[in-house]
């Protein structure tokens, strides 16, 4: 089936925790407020000196690491991310400087927002199944650094995001089920920013709420249709992490009890593509994501975005 099997994993949160109570010192909320509508209840930013590139590098090293493979068989390494650090040169480029991957591997930046992730592996796959790699294992990063567009006085987005990197080592299994799913509503009005005539994160909250329960079940079911599975035969699965509220709206719609779906917004907020890949690692180092279990994906966002693939623990 030629899906993707995942042999490491690694995530990396910056120094800075900021508490929904700390966002009360300064702004007209409250934890009850945020927590309630959002079940965000901290997150991390960046202190001086980190950047997206250094949260990518730690979190890359880590899944190397864990995979317990050579830098040296690294053919692919796609960073999926809106807020790297500059235009150019890409995330992924700096990456294979300070891991030293091999100069034969193809490193580019992925933009697909909270949907970068998932459409970073399909890209990946792809890649590997081409045949011309140079290496057989693809180095997937979601990283951001997204306190670099948040408005601080505007309490509607500030207090929902977070910075962070999370980083997974892949490679094709012919055994692995496999099936992606994407789609694009090209908007920006509903979710923009980083422009010259809109520097900050802007959104109509509510309008991406309903988007992503219209869109991500109808996504989810499309992917089980196309790889023959029904949800009951998926072990876990994992959603970009923007609201609780919107992982309970979806839940419902397939009919499916939430507890089956992974949360950690609470400890981090929305880290756009590096919420799955923190999850990922998180859940692999928890002892909830076991060898051989299938993991369902499913990211939506600015774009708007959305896209599911499966994956092979
Ligand atoms: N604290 C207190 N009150 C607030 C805050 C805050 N932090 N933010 C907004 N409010 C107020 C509003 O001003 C409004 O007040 P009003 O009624 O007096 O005008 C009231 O709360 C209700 O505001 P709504 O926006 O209607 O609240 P809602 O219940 O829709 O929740 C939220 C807002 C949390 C943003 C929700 O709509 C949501 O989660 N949307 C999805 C956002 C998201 O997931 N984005 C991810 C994509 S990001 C990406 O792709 C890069």
């Amino acid at each position: 089936m030629n899906g993707l099997q995942v042999l490491g994993t690694g995530r990396c949160l910056p120094g800075r925790r900021v508490t929904n109570e700390d966002f009360a010192r300064t702004l007209d909320t409250s934890d009850e407020w945020i927590a309630g509508r959002t079940g965000i209840r901290q997150r991390y930013f960046c202190a001086e000196g980190e950047t997206a590139a250094s949260l990518a590098t730690v979190a890359a090293r880590r899944a190397l690491d864990d995979a317990d493979i050579s830098p040296a068989d690294v053919g692919v390494c796609i960073a999926a991310t809106f807020t790297a650090d500059r235009r150019t040169p890409a995330l992924a480029c700096e990456v294979q400087a300070a891991l030293g991957l091999p100069e034969t591997a193809l490193c580019l930046d992925v933009n697909a927002a909270c949907t970068g992730f998932v459409t970073a592996l399909e890209t990946a796959r792809c890649l590997l199944l081409g045949g011309q790699m140079a290496g057989p294992y693809a180095l997937v990063l979601g990283a951001e650094k997204i306190s670099s567009l948040l408005d601080f006085s505007d309490r509607s987005t500030c207090v929902l995001f977070g910075d962070g990197a999370g980083a997974a080592v892949v490679r094709l299994d012919a055994q692995a089920p496999w099936a992606a799913v994407f789609g694009t509503r090209g908007d920006g009005q509903v979710l923009h920013g980083g422009g010259p005539d809109d520097p900050f994160l802007a959104m109509d909250g509510r309008a991406v709420f309903r988007f992503a329960v219209e869109t991500v079940p109808r996504c989810i079911r499309a992917v089980l249709e196309k790889a023959g599975l029904t949800l009951g035969e998926v072990d876990r699965l994992v959603l970009h992490q923007a609201n609780s509220r919107i992982i309970h709206g979806i839940a419902r719609k397939l009919d499916e009890d939430p507890a089956r779906f992974y949360e950690n917004m609470q400890r981090y907020g929305n880290t756009s593509a590096a919420s799955i890949p923190i999850a990922l690692d998180e859940m692999r180092r928890d002892g909830q994501l076991l060898p051989g279990q299938t993991v369902l994906c499913a990211g939506f966002g600015a774009g708007l975005t959305w896209g599911g693939v499966l994956l092979r623990a």
